[in-house]
């Protein structure tokens, strides 16, 4: 146990080492645009929209006064079983226009990405035992998936260790894995697995925490042909590309590819408040729309649609509309592949990844992901994340201007330099 007395003794913080960072807690005090501002008062530009979500920038106060205003009126109520409240219906309703991942889809919330895959994924089970077809229970992930840590995303995720850590298996136990990259490869698991036990498969269509993979081309609209095919229902999880980091508002309008179910959160409030959900298409809505007793999915939370974090969604995308973020990421982009191009060619740098506004920079074993993010905080102003494979994830947000995305870039190719 460590001696160490860190800076909040009693808190237990998520999917950390708790022993290895008393001591080491960085407090972040204040956000403005895409920096932070430290305890000790360094000011560090937040080049991974701290955990893919800041996407319009930190400490806003046109979204703190929409939150306000709707606390102000209503705080919330709920929407179970036949109530409402004005924002969800404005948000539903514009979510399910023109920007919509699927046409004519309907929009359940909840709370954050790991409750869009619950929704998601039980969902995908219940449309198959509705069909008469109480075979097909199995829903399969990509090798290097997140689709976060509730039962059914910790049985997906991309490692074996997670998966299995609670003793006893996967949590749930109909779950597997299909390959990342090879559709062939995915046919072949599916003819295995038997396409009658299988409900769905699912996807980030661009790999986020398990690496930053961008599709093979062809990858998810092979996904698509399969699940045609075999009756199996294809998820998109757009918790990290939904709301604009690919340039498009959804990454399946990037490669054509239209899912059954899309989740999506971080981006739709851009971190000012929790709220997350999944966008379901016709095929697997209708039949709830029904005077059958049977045809209720009885699932939630008790914050579905909380009326605060839809008037700050609603508030968030006034913002990339209003200020075309959709064009700025695609120049972004750009800006940032070229800038990958040099940094593979640094002698230390074995690989780079990137599409959208994201991107992983992989080091040889004489650097250290860990050191380079830390030392880049500590000296360089700059916070990149560490991840798998000694790679170091960029991810800024939509607002960065051009300078900073040189900066970021150079940051990294002098702190590998060194
Ligand atoms: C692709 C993806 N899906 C789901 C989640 C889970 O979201 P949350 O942490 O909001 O539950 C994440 C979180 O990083 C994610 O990256």
């Amino acid at each position: 146990m460590s001696e160490r007395k860190g800076l909040a003794p009693s808190l237990w913080a998520p999917s950390t080492q708790m022993g290895l960072v008393q001591g080491h807690q960085e407090m972040i005090v204040r956000g403005e645009g895409a920096y932070l501002h430290t305890a000790d008062g360094r000011r560090l530009f937040d080049g991974t929209a701290t955990l893919w979500f800041a996407n319009i920038g930190h400490g806003r106060a046109d979204i703190a006064e929409a939150a306000a205003r709707q606390m102000r009126e209503l705080e919330t109520y709920q929407i179970w079983g036949g109530f409402l409240h004005p924002r969800v219906v404005e948000l539903s309703e514009r979510l399910t226009g023109p920007m919509s991942p699927i046409p004519d889809a309907k929009v359940m919330f909840g709370s954050g990405g790991s409750d869009s895959g619950e929704i998601a994924f039980r969902l995908a089970r219940l449309h198959w035992q509705l069909q008469g077809r109480p075979s097909k229970v199995r829903v399969l992930s990509r090798h290097n998936a997140y689709h976060g840590l509730h039962a059914f995303g910790t049985s997906l995720h991309g490692s074996r260790a997670v998966r299995e850590a609670f003793g006893g298996g996967p949590l749930v136990a109909e779950t597997g894995y299909i390959d990342r990259d090879d559709i062939a490869a995915v046919r072949a698991t599916i003819l295995e697995e038997g396409p009658e036990n299988i409900a769905a498969l699912v996807a980030e269509p661009i790999i986020g925490s398990g690496g930053v993979h961008p599709p093979r081309p062809g990858y998810l609209a092979g996904l698509r042909a399969l699940c045609d095919e075999f009756d199996i229902l294809l998820v998109f999880d757009e918790v990290i590309t939904g709301f604009g980091r690919t340039g498009e508002w959804f990454a399946g309008h990037r490669y054509g590819v239209v899912p059954d179910l899309t989740m999506f959160a971080k981006g739709i409030t851009c971190g000012y408040v929790p709220l997350g959900g999944v966008f379901v298409a016709p095929k697997v809505w209708e039949p709830f729309w029904s005077d059958d007793p049977d045809h209720v999915y009885t699932f939630g939370v008790t914050y579905a649609g909380h009326a605060t974090a839809c008037a700050v969604a609603l508030a968030v995308l006034d913002v990339i509309e209003r200020d075309g973020l959709l064009g700025r990421v695609h120049e972004l982009e750009a800006r940032m592949l070229a800038g990958l191009a040099e940094l593979a060619r640094l002698p230390r740098v074995t690989e780079v990844r990137g599409e959208g506004l994201m991107a992983a920079v992989r080091l040889d074993e004489s650097v250290s992901a860990q050191e380079l993010a830390r030392g880049l905080r500590a000296t360089g102003g700059t916070l990149v994340r560490p991840i798998a494979d000694n790679a170091v994830v960029l991810s800024p947000p939509f607002i960065t201007t051009d300078e900073e995305m040189d900066r970021l870039l150079d940051a990294v190719g002098e702190a590998v330099a060194r």
